[in-house]
């Protein structure tokens, strides 16, 4: 069923576990992402990225992803990831996403604190949950740009919580989006900080590539969502070739039948480490 990502991450507060948060391209991600989640009674977030919609345009995935958690016999919150522009956030809130993300980690705080709070004012027509970004997580979603990662301020945490009262707030603790050059070396100590100062749901951004303890830990430390995309779409991809390798493609449907149990394996994965089965 498609539900508000505000009621999931409230649950995640009371059950101290995190959710997974996994990108899509294509109707065989949300397939096998929510077959995962079906198979496992747990709770999800399917997302898109705005940087993404060039290959998987908004007003063609958006209604899969809405349609698809409808039809699910879990919740499952649609979100719009890494929001750019009043356009795109917009077209996601009229599509029925649950929630967005305006991503403003890049102005100065005030602005950033000004900006969220007109997406929170669109939002709140829909009633959808709105997601901000405080600090720079690195890389960027799409690998276009070497964003460098610059650590979020706890007392930023607290001014932009007391300010905006926003829904979920991404923080920067050494994270980085796609796959990381050296293993990640997360900071606990602002990661523990923020959490003790801000009651806002904290969001891990950059998940591919963190280790199933630091999930833990970080879920066990006021994250409460998680996003994963170059995990799944890695995924996909091995999934398709090592089929191919061993022969086991013959036609589009075997190819077609690969990608989802990608998607499905990779979610499958990370549910358990988030420790989300059974908490639908
Ligand atoms: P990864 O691609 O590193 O999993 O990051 C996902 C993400 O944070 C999307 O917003």
């Amino acid at each position: 069923m498609l539900v508000n990502m505000r009621e999931l991450l409230l649950d995640a507060q009371k059950g101290n576990y995190a959710v997974g948060s996994f990108s899509v391209a294509n109707m065989e991600m949300v397939l096998g992402v929510i077959k995962a989640a079906e198979e496992l009674n747990a709770p999800i977030i399917l997302q898109i990225a705005e940087v993404r919609l060039k290959q998987s345009p908004l007003e063609v995935i958006g209604p899969l992803m809405v349609a698809a958690a409808k039809g699910a016999r879990v919740p499952v919150a649609v979100h719009f990831d890494h929001g750019k522009t009043r356009e795109k956030i917009g077209q996601a809130l009229e599509l029925g996403f649950t929630s967005v993300m305006f991503d403003g980690s890049h102005l100065p705080l005030d602005e950033n604190i000004t900006e969220t709070k007109a997406i929170m004012e669109m939002a709140a027509k829909t009633g959808a949950a709105v997601e901000a970004e405080i600090g720079c997580v690195g890389g960027s979603e799409d690998g276009s740009e070497d964003i460098v990662i610059n650590c979020t301020k706890p007392e930023d945490a607290v001014r932009f919580e007391a300010e905006t009262g926003v829904d979920a707030l991404a923080i920067a603790i050494g994270n980085a989006h796609g796959n990381y050059k050296s293993t990640p070396k997360l900071r606990f100590d602002i990661l523990q900080e923020c959490a003790r100062l801000v009651k806002t749901p904290l969001v891990l951004h950059g998940g591919t590539g963190i280790s199933p303890d630091d999930f833990v830990r970080c879920s066990k430390t006021g994250i409460k969502k998680i996003n994963i995309a170059t995990a799944t779409f890695d995924m996909v991809e091995k999934t398709v070739r090592d089929c191919y390798n061993k022969n086991g493609i013959n036609g589009y449907y075997d190819l077609q039948a690969a990608e989802v149990e990608g998607a499905y394996q990779n979610a499958k994965r990370h549910i358990l480490i988030f420790g989300t089965d059974n908490k639908a």
